[in-house]
């Protein structure tokens, strides 16, 4: 087993994570939808675009400040909402918020979350985003926006992705079932993670307590009933009734085209997340790196573009801002480090990324974010100039044009 001083990069993390948690939760993590292409493509589509140094400049101090979704922000990489975070490790949401904070970065909180938005409010006065699930009942939609209000949130964002499930193959393979039970199929995989096991049971089961569900119940039930009530029919003008009543950043997330980008920037919402929410929903689509470019073009001007997908280093984060990202967000990789070493994993994790990313921008020139820009990014296989050249005389000189 991995000891956390032996984790060098988020990927040991991964492989720590492995180590720790039964076959089903792991893979409940670590996978996609269907055959997993985006979710591969995601971190791979990276490689495609290479960085540009420039020497000679003065990097002593590098200012990775910035402002995004009304969150200030002491570097650019944001923490994503994921769901059930107290099945990985009971420090749960509230360690993963308060690791966040002292890393001087913002928590995205899920409506699927195993802690309430009171209490990661109360733990921590540092940047917060509520991930809004829309339901098919606006009473419920504004009541979770008025526990926001109250907590001191300072952003919501809608995820619009998930009309309806993924189809997340590994989960029906290691028959996972929400709260995770013992059944023919998986109990092999638990009795080889009994730390695990004790941990998880010790901490008493967990809840769903942002479901707005008229009675309690059981994890599975709420799960259900939570189900029932996903909307399956967002409109802009919903978006639009909801911002209204937030009055602070209102954020969609989950959009991977230029068109629905111009329609969220008519909508007037403050920002956008392009994310295929890891690969896990519509199996198929691009890498998000590939598409931020061309939104950023499209919308940059109107409203703020943060990406999420696949980000492992953070020369990704500098090459994602490159692109005309304001900022990233990372999913998998905090739930790998607090799964294997609960929140002093999370903290670990982020210092460093937060170290390569500044590094990087040491190497490439950068005293600030602000500095990195599409003059840093080439991409795969560049053909050098001479070479170039001699490919378009080439190509005239074959279709009868002379040299
Ligand atoms: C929830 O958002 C999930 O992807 O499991």
């Amino acid at each position: 087993m991995r000891r956390l001083e032996d984790c060098l990069n988020v990927v040991d993390f991964e492989s720590a994570a492995r180590d720790v948690l039964p076959g089903p939760v792991f893979h409940y993590i670590d996978g996609g939808a269907d055959d997993e292409v985006t979710k591969r493509a995601n971190t791979a589509a990276f490689e495609q675009y290479h960085l540009i140094p420039r020497y000679l400049r003065d990097i002593r101090a590098i200012d990775m400040r910035r402002t995004v979704f009304g969150c200030e922000l002491q570097w650019p990489l944001m923490l994503a909402p994921t769901g059930l975070t107290r099945v990985f490790h009971p420090d749960g949401e509230v360690g993963v918020a308060e690791a966040a904070a002292a890393a001087g970065t913002a928590y995205a909180l899920s409506t699927m979350a195993t802690s309430s938005i009171e209490e990661v409010g109360a733990a921590t006065q540092g940047p917060k985003i509520f991930q809004l699930y829309l339901l098919n009942d606006d009473a419920l939609n504004f009541g979770l926006i008025d526990r926001c209000k109250a907590a001191n949130f300072d952003a919501i964002c809608v995820t619009v992705d998930t009309i309806v499930a993924g189809n997340r193959e590994r989960d029906h393979r290691t028959g996972l079932t929400v709260p995770p039970r013992l059944n023919r199929r998986n109990l092999r995989h638990f009795v080889q993670r009994p730390a695990w096991c004790l941990r998880y049971l010790a901490a008493g089961g967990v809840g769903l307590p942002n479901v707005p569900a008229a009675s309690g119940g059981d994890l599975g039930s709420l799960a259900a009933y939570f189900a029932s009530k996903m909307e399956q029919n967002i409109t802009w003008s919903r978006l639009e009734r909801l911002m209204a009543y937030w009055g602070k950043p209102f954020v969609v997330k989950g959009l991977q085209s230029v068109e629905d980008a111009r329609n969220a920037a008519a909508c007037g919402v403050a920002g956008i997340i392009v994310s295929n929410h890891g690969g896990r929903q519509l199996d198929g689509g691009s890498a998000t790196i590939d598409l931020v470019a061309d939104i950023v073009d499209a919308v940059g001007d109107r409203l703020e573009v943060v990406m999420d997908g696949g980000v492992r280093r953070g020369s990704h984060v500098v090459k994602a801002l490159a692109m005309g990202a304001r900022a990233c967000m990372i999913g998998r990789p905090y739930l790998y480090s607090l799964s294997a070493f609960g929140k002093a994993g999370v903290a670990r994790a982020l210092t460093l990324l937060r170290k390569e990313t500044e590094r990087t921008l040491a190497l490439i020139g950068c005293a600030s974010v602000d500095e990195v820009g599409r003059h840093h990014l080439t991409v795969n296989a560049r053909v050098p100039d001479f070479l170039r050249e001699r490919r378009v005389r080439t190509e005239f000189t074959e279709i009868g044009g002379r040299t």
